[in-house]
């Protein structure tokens, strides 16, 4: 994430912010939307957090078509204070950072084409809607949402944000959660993927690790291809007092002497998840 040195896109304001041109999407992008909708409304429920699908519900994202981001952002500001708004693509880090700690989520308006059904590079509105969107109707997952952004203005200034940016990483967009003593998705990564979905919880090949804070923000991460570590935290409430209780200072400092863990490393002291048969079987084998 060194995006530090981007320039700002022609028709954008200071702040990045673009208006989302409701009325300009086609019947096609709606089509779009609808298709990929369905097709994750169909699957998700017994796999991800309940609170994702209160969230569709309460936002009354289950009608058809792309989302009108004031309609949303009406919703969301009487349920927990957030909006959702506009912006051309990736924004600079403080930036990203400052919106989010001002309850503003930043999201793309374009929408994939059918030639990137199941992949694409650049998030687009499908993504960053459908995957997000829902959990910021949830009050915890909210502050969440807000402490790490301020949480990231504050690591810009130790020249940590790459160490943060695992935690948004393994967390907001990739994340698995205990639930009902079974494991459930709510990482936006996921959710808005139909294939890593059921990888994520139904192939044996990834780790599924406890959440440990400094653990996890000195493991790096893949951006091209399925993660082969997920962490697993015991709900929303645990993960947001962890993060707003600890100090991040301290474990910054530390980590900047010690090497990163690449992303398939299992640690005798990780409580790996016992699903992933694969990963239990190399967990043991290291203990
Ligand atoms: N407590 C963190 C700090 O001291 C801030 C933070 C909160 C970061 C929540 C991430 C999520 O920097
Ligand atoms: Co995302």
């Amino acid at each position: 994430m060194i995006t530090s040195d981007m320039k700002r896109p022609d028709g954008a304001a200071e702040d990045w912010i673009i208006p989302q041109n409701w009325s300009a999407y086609t019947s096609q992008e709606h089509a779009m939307w609808d298709r990929l909708f369905d097709r994750q409304a169909k699957m998700l429920p017994n796999r991800v957090v309940k609170e994702f699908m209160d969230g569709l519900d309460v936002l009354r994202m289950t009608k058809p078509g792309i989302p009108d981001f004031d309609e949303l952002s009406e919703r969301l500001m009487k349920l927990t204070g957030w909006q959702v708004v506009a912006v051309p693509g990736l924004v600079p880090d403080r930036l990203f950072f400052e919106h989010l700690a001002n309850r503003r989520f930043v999201a793309g308006r374009f929408i994939r084409t059918p030639e990137q059904l199941d992949y694409l590079q650049e998030p687009d509105i499908f993504h960053d809607v459908f995957g997000h969107v829902p959990l910021l109707a949830n009050p915890v997952f909210a502050d969440y949402m807000q402490a790490y952004g301020e949480g990231g203005l504050r690591a810009d200034g130790f020249g940590s944000i790459d160490n943060l940016a695992r935690l948004y990483w393994y967390t907001v967009e990739f994340g698995l959660i205990r639930q009902d003593d079974a494991l459930k998705l709510y990482g936006a990564g996921i959710v808005s993927s139909y294939g890593e979905s059921i990888f994520a919880l139904d192939d044996p090949s990834p780790n599924r690790l406890g959440f440990d804070l400094k653990r996890l923000m000195r493991t790096q991460y893949r951006i091209d291809d399925y993660q082969q570590t997920y962490f697993v935290i015991d709900s929303f409430e645990d993960l947001l007092r962890q993060t707003i209780e600890t100090d991040f200072a301290p474990l910054y400092r530390e980590l900047q002497h010690e090497t990163d863990l690449e992303v398939a490393t299992v640690l005798p002291e990780d409580r790996v998840h016992a699903m992933g048969t694969q990963a239990y079987a190399r967990a043991r084998e290291i203990a």
